[in-house]
């Protein structure tokens, strides 16, 4: 998959190629990157590509001709490449919400993507009107600028790759299926005095699966209510689903603080603990 960004700031970007997964995918040649700076394509001796607002006001205004021509090229590159048809996103505090199913939806078309990042008070809208298919947000608050903004869809996108993760890492994150992904623990098995849940040490997939599930409906109902309906109208939601949240509801399964959890007196009564577990929803 192939980003082109245009951007003041190209040298950030090193976060995405010079790290981690995203890094990793890079090498593999599972996406390309290629930046383009808007100076770039100014006429003038101060390569200019900001003014004062039209009707006053604070800040400057990135000026829609060098942005343009800059898409211009970036687009002529995907066609060069062999990219069909070219996506140009415009990173923007005033966009739609990213959310999963948009990343998911980027990252399995076949599509190139433009991404228009904005530095001062924001970009001439003649442009947005013009060049721009959609404007994304990655949240309710405003960011110097859209590099980070941008980073962030690359990177949800990359991970998504066939190929980037293993299979099961990105089928089983937080929102793969409407809902937030369970707690996760790893060694010590008793930590500052806090034990991990004992169903983990048991051994039992089938009931670790279980209370993985059950907790992710918990945690979603009491921090995001509002994609336990969502998943509910998807009809993503089981029987036994529905019957877990109706016993959290009432208070039956109760979720503690990991606080609370009890750290075994030793790893024998932990291993005793796990094998009375019988399928009982205890949150954590
Ligand atoms: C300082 S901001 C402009 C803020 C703008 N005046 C406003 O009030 O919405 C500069 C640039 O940062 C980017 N940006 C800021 N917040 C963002 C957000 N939440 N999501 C995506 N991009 C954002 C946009 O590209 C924007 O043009």
């Amino acid at each position: 998959m192939r980003f082109d960004v245009i951007t003041l700031f190209a040298p950030m970007f090193e976060a995405l190629t010079a790290h981690g997964i995203t890094r990793r995918a890079f090498e593999a040649g599972l996406w390309q990157l290629a930046t383009w700076n808007p100076r770039d394509f100014t006429h003038d001796n101060h390569r200019t590509v900001d003014d004062r607002p039209f009707g006053g006001g604070p800040g400057m205004v990135m000026l829609a001709e060098p942005l343009a021509d800059a898409v211009d090229a970036a687009r002529a590159a995907q066609r060069a490449a062999g990219i069909a048809a070219t996506r140009v996103i415009a990173l923007s505090a005033a966009g739609a919400p990213l959310t999963d199913a948009r990343v998911r939806a980027l990252a399995a078309g076949d599509e190139g993507v433009v991404l228009v990042c904005g530095r001062y008070e924001g970009i001439d809208q003649r442009f947005l009107d013009t060049y721009v298919d959609e404007e994304v947000s990655v949240g309710d608050f405003v960011l110097s600028g859209g590099e980070i903004a941008a980073m962030a869809l690359i990177d949800a996108v990359v991970r998504q790759l066939p190929g980037a993760l293993k299979e099961a890492s990105a089928a089983d994150e937080s929102f793969a299926h409407g809902l937030l992904d369970a707690p996760h623990y790893s060694r010590p098995e008793v930590w500052r005095g806090r034990a991990v849940p004992a169903v983990l040490l048991s051994g039992h997939h089938a009931q670790i699966a279980q209370w993985r599930r059950a907790q992710s409906l918990a945690r979603t109902a009491r921090l995001r209510p509002e994609l336990i309906e969502r998943a509910r109208q998807l009809g993503l939601l089981s029987a036994n689903d529905e019957q877990v949240l109706r016993s959290d509801a009432r208070g039956a399964a109760g979720i503690a603080p990991a606080a609370d959890v009890k750290a075994p007196s030793s790893e024998a009564a932990n291993k005793a603990e796990a094998s009375a577990y019988n399928g009982r929803v205890t949150m954590v």
